[in-house]
């Protein structure tokens, strides 16, 4: 099982997303899946231009000569599709963004009736496989990561791709903290690295190990004390 992600936070392996991304795959790994892992932010990955040459002029074949020409191949192939990406502006980031669009060539230019709905099929030689999302929001609520569940259920509808779930961590700053200071979050990293393991073992993964890794670290009025002293001391400092 070929699992193809990619970390679109430009905090890469120090960010947040980071450390739930992390036992995520080496749950998937220990269950047997082959992982590749991708940060956006060292590649190159130019905004889609609009010109539909892909669909029109050179079908299935960005005319841009970037990374995206590495990465082709591998989504063609990918049983496991890993999006993880901080929540930006109530949104994947741009970098994530930018390589969403740019799967634009695996879909044919046609469109068919699926459930009464215009959908674009995928072409020949494209697994129809798996997406997962992982995110990491600074505010505390969990609707901070409803616009992209729609989104990412959305474009997996159009891309005939399966949604597979969520991992999200509201408030995921506070987890690095609580690290630091030995506090316990390890039934968290734990339950990523499970929810990886049934992924690849039985396609699938409980909504009660998903729920431990969106657990609440404290209380909501606790965080907004506690993120407000830490911005006015990294103010203070700057004067
Ligand atoms: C440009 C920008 C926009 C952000 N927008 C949101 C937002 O809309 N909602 C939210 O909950 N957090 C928002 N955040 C906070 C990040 O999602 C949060 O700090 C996350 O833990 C960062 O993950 P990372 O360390 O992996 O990059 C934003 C952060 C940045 C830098």
């Amino acid at each position: 099982m070929k699992v193809l992600a990619f970390n679109s936070s430009p905090r890469m392996e120090k960010g947040n997303t980071a450390l739930i991304l992390t036992p995520f795959l080496e749950g998937m790994r220990e269950a047997g899946a082959e992982d590749e892992l991708f940060y956006t932010r060292k590649l190159k990955i130019n905004s889609c231009t609009g010109e539909f040459n892909c669909w029109l002029k050179n079908p299935g074949k960005c005319y841009q000569d970037d990374d995206m020409n590495l990465l082709y191949p591998k989504l063609r192939e990918a049983d496991i599709l890993v999006f993880a990406t901080p929540v930006y502006v109530d949104g994947v980031s741009g970098p994530m963004k930018n390589l969403m669009d740019r799967m634009l060539p695996l879909l044919q230019p046609f469109c068919e009736l699926r459930d009464g709905h215009c959908r674009h099929p995928l072409r020949e030689g494209n697994e129809h496989g798996k997406v997962v999302l992982v995110s990491n929001s600074g505010f505390w609520e969990m609707d901070n990561f409803d616009p992209l569940l729609v989104h990412m259920k959305a474009f997996c509808k159009n891309a005939s791709r399966q949604f597979a779930g969520a991992l999200l961590r509201p408030h995921g700053p506070e987890l690095r903290r609580m690290m630091k200071m030995g506090l316990p979050i390890d039934d968290i990293l734990e339950a990523a690295k499970e929810a990886g393991r049934q992924l690849v073992k039985n396609g699938k993964m409980s909504s009660e190990t998903l729920k431990i890794i969106s657990r609440e670290l404290m209380p909501l009025e606790t965080y907004v004390q506690i993120l407000n002293t830490s911005f006015a001391r990294a103010s203070l400092q700057k004067l």
